[in-house]
């Protein structure tokens, strides 16, 4: 049966960006056509400067909200990256396998570090070795497909790399995994600023629309989206960014294509009504879910529990055999 990884960082309050790039999905497909498992990868959010108390309040959120859009732990494994051991202890391994070059190459380590130094900031040494974790957190559980937005895709090509290097240095050990991106909402743009990705940020965040934020805020930022001069709806990712944007969002809630909805409008206005109306009926049964989820957080506990359990025995294997093939001397 197939092997689906996929992960979220607890960093702030998931967005529109995460559903429709990655958790819809995992919903709707992965869960049902695979082995899956969905992991909040608490890890990657102690990476950059952080709040210990948000940390741990927005990643039992995080699970919440999964389980709120609808992932089910009767078919799938749901849980916190820190709840299982595998993962560190493949990474130091995969670090004796990756090179210092390669990644200080990766596009998202060099947009943070430079983020961090001009606000004064020191880099953590974990910034850098990051997309070595990702790849432990993929690479423990023998993954084939992970399904990511296309800002992961690198991440994701790394961890290709060193499973194959692995493999050829030290024997076959890894399952090579490749990335899966959804066809449309792979890459939502903040509403503001069309040119950035709808990224989870500490701010107010105009242009990000948050899973949990109320109907009417929802309706009032995509109203008041950033368009592009000119006024026919065409869809154009780089001459009508901001349309575009739109129409993708539109497209990813309604299941229809951006291009054949362009046809459908002759002003922004219209365009920027519907789609909110379409963002506010995505996200409602959501909201209502998670809702009920919060006044049962030993529920949502005892799904963690039971999925780090799960987790835990099926990346052991993997681990331990990665720990014999490189050289180290068997635990007695
Ligand atoms: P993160 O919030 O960075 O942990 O991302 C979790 C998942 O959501 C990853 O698969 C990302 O690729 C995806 N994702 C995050 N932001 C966006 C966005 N603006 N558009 C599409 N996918 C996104
Ligand atoms: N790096 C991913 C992100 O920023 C999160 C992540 C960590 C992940 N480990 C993963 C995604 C493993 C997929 C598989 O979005």
């Amino acid at each position: 049966m197939t092997r689906i990884f996929s992960g979220i960082k607890p960093t702030g309050h998931l967005t529109l960006g995460n559903y429709l790039g990655a958790v819809r999905r995992w919903v709707k497909t992965d869960q049902h056509r695979a082995d899956a498992l969905f992991c909040v990868v608490d890890l990657h959010a102690l990476t950059e400067d952080h709040d210990l108390a948000r940390v741990r309040r927005l990643s039992r959120q995080a699970a919440s909200l999964l389980l709120a859009a609808g992932l089910d732990p009767t078919v799938c494994t749901v849980f916190v990256q820190s709840h299982v051991d595998e993962h560190t202890r493949l990474a130091y391994v995969l670090e004796c396998t990756a090179t210092d070059g390669e990644m200080r190459r990766m596009i998202q380590y060099r947009e943070k570090e430079a983020q961090e130094r001009a606000r004064g900031r020191s880099v953590r040494l974990s910034l850098l070795t990051y997309p070595v974790l990702m790849a432990a957190d993929i690479l423990a559980y023998g993954t084939d497909e992970v399904p990511v937005g296309d800002d992961q895709a690198q991440h994701v090509e790394l961890t290709r790399d060193l499973a194959v290097r692995f493999n050829q240095r030290y024997g076959h050990t890894f399952t090579v995994p490749r990335a899966v991106h959804p066809e449309v909402g792979a890459r939502v743009m903040n509403l503001q600023e069309p040119g950035s990705k709808m990224g989870k940020s500490d701010d107010a965040g105009p242009g990000i629309v948050y899973l949990l934020d109320e109907p009417d805020v929802i309706r009032k930022k995509v109203m008041r989206a950033v368009t592009d001069s000119g006024r026919e709806v065409e869809y154009d990712r780089g001459a009508r960014p901001g349309v575009a944007n739109l129409l993708d969002i539109l497209a990813g809630c309604t299941g229809e294509e951006p291009s054949v909805l362009a046809e459908g409008y002759d002003s922004y206005g219209a365009l920027k009504k519907d789609t909110a109306e379409a963002v506010v009926e995505a996200l409602r049964p959501l909201r209502q879910r998670h809702a009920e989820l919060c006044t049962d957080l030993g529920y949502v506990d005892g799904v963690l529990r039971a999925g780090a359990e799960r987790a835990r025995g099926l990346a052991r294997p993997t681990v331990d055999a990665a720990y014999r093939a490189i050289g180290l001397l068997p635990a007695g």
